[in-house]
């Protein structure tokens, strides 16, 4: 039996206004509003985290060798768990651990990818933590990644890492690098 056009389509037009409206009488989302944009806090952290790379006590382990016919190390991953210090030296006071994932991604030059969690255990912030995922351009100055989000007082975070390294204190055992983190968070 041959269904007229015309009434299959105000059928589905009919259809698609009900589950419409249905749609909205169940959403229950809630639109951003100017009392939550002007709760959020802007917080700036300071500090310096240390690869360690010394046979007895490493803080960090390469899990993936890299094929040999790859230039620039590309596949190299690693897994680290770094002290995070108040200052440059590793003796200065511990505020938590930098763990995660990192490697060799880029073809052409030596750019990470980094994949890090920054747990803080001093302070206002000890127990919470901050999740970084980025790119890493090693050889550079001012590396930018982002801060995609935080647990605890940093929930609800976005922002930025700016990462040097700090050379004259390294060596190949001991690599130390300085992180400012502007974050926004809830
Ligand atoms: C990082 O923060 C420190 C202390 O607030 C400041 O002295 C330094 O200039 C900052 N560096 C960068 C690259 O933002």
């Amino acid at each position: 039996m041959a269904v007229p056009l015309t009434f299959l389509f105000l059928f589905s037009l009919t259809l698609f206004s009900q589950l419409h409206t249905s749609f909205s009488r169940q959403s229950h989302i809630e639109l951003p509003s100017e009392t939550h944009r002007s709760s959020q806090k802007q917080t700036h952290l300071h500090f310096f985290y240390h690869d360690l790379r010394s046979a007895n006590n490493p803080s960090i382990v390469q899990i993936v060798n890299p094929p040999k016919n790859v230039p620039n190390g590309f596949g190299s991953t690693f897994v680290m768990d770094d002290p995070m210090t108040e200052g440059p030296d590793l003796g200065s006071k511990l505020i938590g651990r930098a763990q995660g994932l990192f490697g060799l991604a880029s073809l052409n030059d030596l750019g990470m990818y980094m994949l890090i969690n920054f747990a803080f255990t001093e302070g206002d912030y000890a127990g919470s933590s901050l999740s970084m995922l980025g790119r890493n351009p090693i050889a550079e100055q001012d590396r930018e990644m982002p801060i995609v989000g935080g647990t605890g007082v940093f929930r609800f975070a976005t922002g930025y890492a700016i990462a040097n390294s700090v050379d004259d204190l390294s060596t190949p055992e001991h690599f130390v690098v300085e992180y400012n983190l502007t974050v926004r968070h809830g």
